[in-house]
């Protein structure tokens, strides 16, 4: 009970703070009500039906980005920071999460032929991707685009990628979702690979906001790791970059 008034005191305090914010969240909660309603409450399904009403609205918007300049700011911020860690254009990149290439177009343009792949839980973002693949005039580099429902990865062979991406892909998945990936990147990843994925850091208590954004201790995450045979490292020079922190996993030797 105290919890509960707790919650609504910090609410609205936070509306009083923030008035511009109220009318976006109060869409949001009515259609979070809407989706739980009618069925979509495991991850994928909720969040398909997110994409999908999203990205009918506008593709650059359904993955974060409110305009076109913003759109290409944050895919270059991705390629920037991959490339200065050593992406090189022999490597093998798999993209989770890949929304519609917003960073991707930037990696397939860097890989040779075939190098691309990406992955996603929403076949209308999909749709977009194949489109900015066209926009930007790639289809000579031949990328890999597919549909998928779980992280199990489970038709790739083992240790297929140098480098696992995912921006912005945990902060709106559960973290059964994220320990599904875990539980089983390590398999597709060679020795020398990495992954890279970002999160919503908290450090208070650990919350979602309508089923659509995460938030997570980075100490969590990186013990979930170490759960499955991963080593993860909290990316220091990625702060301040962007609002999101970014964690590097490694399969742990030996
Ligand atoms: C905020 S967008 C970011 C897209 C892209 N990474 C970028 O930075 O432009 C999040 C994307 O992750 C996808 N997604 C969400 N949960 C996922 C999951 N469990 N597996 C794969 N993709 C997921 C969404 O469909 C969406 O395209």
């Amino acid at each position: 009970m105290a919890d509960a008034r707790h919650r609504l005191t910090y609410r609205i305090r936070y509306a009083l703070r923030h008035p511009e914010r109220v009318r976006p969240y109060l869409r949001r909660w009515w259609r979070d009500l809407r989706f739980r309603l009618s069925g979509k409450r495991d991850h994928v399904s909720y969040y398909r039906e997110v994409m999908r009403a999203d990205t009918a609205r506008d593709p650059r918007k359904a993955v974060g980005s409110a305009n076109q300049a913003r759109w290409l700011a944050l895919g270059q911020l991705q390629f920037d920071y991959l490339v200065d860690h050593g992406l090189r254009p022999d490597h093998d990149l798999l993209e989770i999460g890949c929304g519609n290439l917003r960073a991707g177009w930037r990696f397939i343009d860097h890989l040779d032929v075939g190098r691309y792949h990406g992955i996603d839980i929403s076949p209308d973002i999909l749709l977009a991707a194949n489109r900015t693949v066209v926009d930007r005039g790639l289809q000579a580099k031949e990328p890999r685009l597919r549909l998928v429902e779980d992280l199990t990865f489970d038709w790739l062979p083992d240790a297929r990628y140098d480098v696992i991406h995912a921006h912005s892909v945990f902060s709106h998945c559960p973290i059964e979702v994220i320990e599904e990936c875990f539980a089983h990147v390590g398999r597709i990843l060679r020795e020398d690979g990495w992954f890279d994925c970002t999160f919503n850091a908290t450090a208070g208590k650990e919350h979602h906001v309508l089923h659509e954004d995460y938030y997570y201790r980075p100490a969590t995450l990186i013990a979930l790791a170490e759960r499955h045979g991963l080593t993860a490292v909290f990316q220091e020079d990625w702060e301040g970059r962007h609002k999101q922190s970014k964690l590097r996993l490694t399969n742990t030797a030996g």
